[in-house]
């Protein structure tokens, strides 16, 4: 098989491979001959990753110049989609270019550097990937910050931000919509300013700012304890429906269509609203082409009915992608079947914010697929599969995932944290990269994601970590202390069970619940919010008081004969009392 080949090649000469990739864009000076350099292994001295060592590029140009450039200007670029049906506009790359120039224009007015960093924090509109393209034009940094997140979440992100480095709010309101939208915002005379009213003035030519191939393009939040693939392709239409605030956004909804010339479907709404068959009207109202979307959106649309579907054609339908967690079987038949009416290949896509994209995949209809297995690695991916002890397992097994070497969109850094980024990734296993991910390798050498490992729990694709929920429910007067954990939810992959100890002589109630439910809604966001919250008497510590996490997953999950060995606990009774709670 020519995959084979190819990722063979990959591996024995990774520098060669991803340069013949990089010749296709373009590079305002080479890289120099030897350009990769990287360690992986954090007892040999600092981690550091360097590709394309000596060159220097901009991804604004590649993505929007290039196009334009090559007589293609006027290629449907963005198309928008309201949230109320009936309101969408599009741009052309020319367009976007311009508007993009002025933005990065106004910024520079502003005062913002190559490196400084822009944070965004914007609804899904076309000019969310608009001021990206702009920050990048000019080599700042950007920083979009998840609409999902609370306003509460957001001022702690944002402040922070301005406070630490020279950076500029890029605040817009409900810019495509009705103009009265807008009197919703605050606005602060002297501070802020409105768009429309300020950046149309400046000039749509902007020169681009030539950076090294290590030049941070942008900061991403993400929770954490510790070729004929489904690329589009030019003139394609690519829906990802992901929100600009999570990685995908930035590859799979900017960047990646964009550099590929393809047009991308920027959707501010819901796919339920007004009713579930609105995904499959939007596909067939832009021709998409292929759709991308993660396992949660599936199962709850599959509850709603075919019917939903079958009113719509489809008929534009190439790919189906799908992200974020592990997709049971039954949603993967249901996309395969019923969305894709047979005749498109399920691209189920492992990856990570930290890899930068795709890692593991079927390439459409290259190899068979098999329901809940995300195949076979990406080129230049090298997985492996160790035991607790870090032992590397060979063939078939089932263990830990990590990874092996660079590739060139693995993240740099925690950012203003280097060592902490050497901790959490490279320190449990010295030399390899620890995904936080447990996966199994059947006879065929698929893999087969199982799920986090870590403290981290993955509700509908959005990852959440347990501290940050137990320090929003330890906010509460009355908790005394508090541990979550995750369990298996029909719809949203995993659901968030929390476990809460009132302070002494506390009496318990049910307006207590909901304050402490409120309070997570408040601080992280709706999607943290607890699906249900137990008194505990005690929680299950070991004897140096650590939480014995593998034994609170099996108390949430009311598995109450896979406990395993619990005798290092200080008071084994504690889980005859929570298993006896649960029930209640
Ligand atoms: C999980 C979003 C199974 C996994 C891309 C990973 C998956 C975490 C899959 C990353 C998949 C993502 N099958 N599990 N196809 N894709 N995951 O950073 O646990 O928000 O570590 O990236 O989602 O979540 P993140």
């Amino acid at each position: 098989m020519q995959y084979d080949a190819l990722y063979a090649h990959s591996l024995a000469d990774p520098a060669g491979f991803w340069a013949n990739v990089a010749e296709q864009f373009h590079w305002q000076k080479k890289w120099s001959e030897d350009h990769h350099h990287y360690n992986f292994d954090v007892t040999k001295g600092p981690i550091n990753v360097e590709w394309f060592k000596g060159g220097t590029t901009n991804i604004c140009y590649n993505a929007l110049d290039r196009h334009v450039e090559a007589g293609q200007g006027s290629q449907t670029c963005l198309l928008f989609e309201g949230n109320e049906p009936g309101y969408s506009n599009s741009l052309t790359y020319s367009q976007v270019l311009d508007e993009v120039c002025r933005l990065a224009n106004w910024l520079k007015a502003q005062g913002v550097n190559p490196g400084d960093c822009v944070a965004i924090y914007m609804p899904m509109v076309m000019q969310l990937p608009i001021a990206m393209l702009a920050c990048a034009r000019i080599g700042a940094v950007h920083s979009v910050v998840f609409g999902g997140f609370s306003a509460d979440a957001l001022a702690g992100e944002c402040k922070r931000i301005i406070q630490m480095v020279d950076s500029v709010l890029v605040y817009a309101n409900h810019l495509e919509g009705p103009q009265g939208a807008a009197a919703d915002t605050p606005f602060t005379l002297g501070r802020d300013e409105w768009w429309q009213l300020a950046v149309p003035d400046y000039p749509a030519l902007c020169d681009v700012e030539w950076v090294p191939a290590e030049h941070p393009l942008f900061l991403l939040y993400t929770s954490g304890s510790t070729g004929a693939h489904a690329r589009a392709r030019a003139c394609d239409v690519n829906w990802c429906t992901a929100d600009c605030g999570w990685f995908m956004g930035h590859i799979y909804l900017t960047y990646g269509p964009l550099l590929n010339r393809a047009a991308s479907v920027v959707f501010e709404g819901v796919p339920t609203h007004p009713t579930p068959a609105r995904s499959w009207e939007v596909i067939d109202k832009f021709q998409v082409k292929q759709f991308y979307t993660a396992p949660t959106a599936l199962r709850s649309l599959m509850r709603s009915g075919d019917e939903w579907v079958k009113s719509s054609s489809r008929k534009s339908l190439k790919v189906l992608g799908t992200v974020g967690e592990p997709i049971n079987p039954e949603a993967w038949q249901w996309y395969h079947d019923v969305v894709g009416e047979g005749r498109c290949p399920i691209v189920d896509t492992w990856w990570q914010t930290e890899t930068g994209g795709h890692m593991i995949m079927p390439l459409p209809n290259v190899w068979p697929v098999k329901p809940g297995s995300a195949t076979l690695p990406f080129f230049g991916v090298d997985p492996v599969i160790v035991d607790e002890k870090g032992v590397e397992l060979q063939g078939e097994c089932e263990g830990l995932l990590m990874l092996r070497r660079p590739w060139p969109s693995v993240l740099r850094s925690i950012y203003g944290d280097h060592k902490r980024y050497e901790e959490n990734y490279f320190g449990p296993y010295p030399g390899l990269y620890f995904t936080g991910d447990g996966a199994r390798r059947d006879k065929d050498g698929y893999y087969w994601i199982t799920g986090r490992v870590d403290d981290v729990i993955n509700v509908s694709g959005h990852r959440i970590g347990t501290a940050e929920v137990e320090s929003a429910l330890d906010a509460h007067p009355a908790c005394a202390e508090a541990a979550v954990a995750g369990y298996e939810h029909p719809v949203k992959g995993q659901g968030i069970y929390a476990f809460v100890i009132l302070k002494e002589g506390v009496a318990p109630s049910d307006e207590m619940k909901k304050e402490m439910w409120t309070n997570v809604r408040t601080t992280i966001g709706a999607f943290a919010a607890p699906d249900a919250i137990q008194w505990a008497p005690g929680l299950p510590k070991t004897r140096s008081g650590k939480i014995m996490r593998r034994v609170l997953r099996k108390i949430a999950g009311g598995q109450a004969d896979e406990l395993g060995d619990i005798s290092t606990l200080a008071d084994p009774n504690v889980v005859r009392l929570l298993l006896e709670g649960r029930k209640k």
